[in-house]
């Protein structure tokens, strides 16, 4: 009985783990593809480097935005995503919700939010 009891016991835990990793591997950003997807999409506008200096960033009006800029990076993942999706209105920034999956959405912030290098401030006073 306790042997039974186990065994269940193991399985029940085994499924647990799997449906775990099922769940982390699809909500794990993919950043390779984000990149080529930005590539394609957003670096136009935004630069490679999402400094806002893409080819045709001189020609519009407002400039699409420096993406490694403070102003950005201190919005949380869903203000972003759901810039991304809708768009800015009044500005060439277009929704990406009929071209791009949500899925997709996600890698391209994942890639944008890998270009910017977050470093604390070093805690040695200024020479005085
Ligand atoms: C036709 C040019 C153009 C293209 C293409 C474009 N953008 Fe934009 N984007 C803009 C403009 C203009 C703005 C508005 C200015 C701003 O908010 O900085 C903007 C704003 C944004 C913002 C808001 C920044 C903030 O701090 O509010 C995000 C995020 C963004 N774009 C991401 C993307 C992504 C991701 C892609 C590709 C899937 C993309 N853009 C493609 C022009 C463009």
């Amino acid at each position: 009985m306790a042997h039974l009891i186990f065994t269940i016991g193991l399985i029940g835990w085994a499924g647990l783990v799997c449906a775990s990793n099922a769940v982390e591997e699809s909500s794990q950003p993919d950043v390779k593809k984000g990149q080529s997807l930005y590539q394609i999409h957003c670096a136009e506008c935004h630069g490679e480097g999402g400094r806002g200096d893409g080819p045709r960033a001189a020609l519009l009006a407002p400039r699409p935005g420096n993406l490694v800029s403070a102003a950005t990076s201190t919005k949380t993942d869903q203000e972003l995503l759901s810039i991304i999706a809708r768009g800015v209105p009044r500005t060439a920034m277009p929704g990406w919700e009929t071209i791009l999956w949500e899925e997709d959405r996600r890698n391209v912030l994942a890639f944008i939010r890998s270009l910017v290098h977050f470093q604390k401030p070093t805690l040695t006073p200024p020479p005085s």
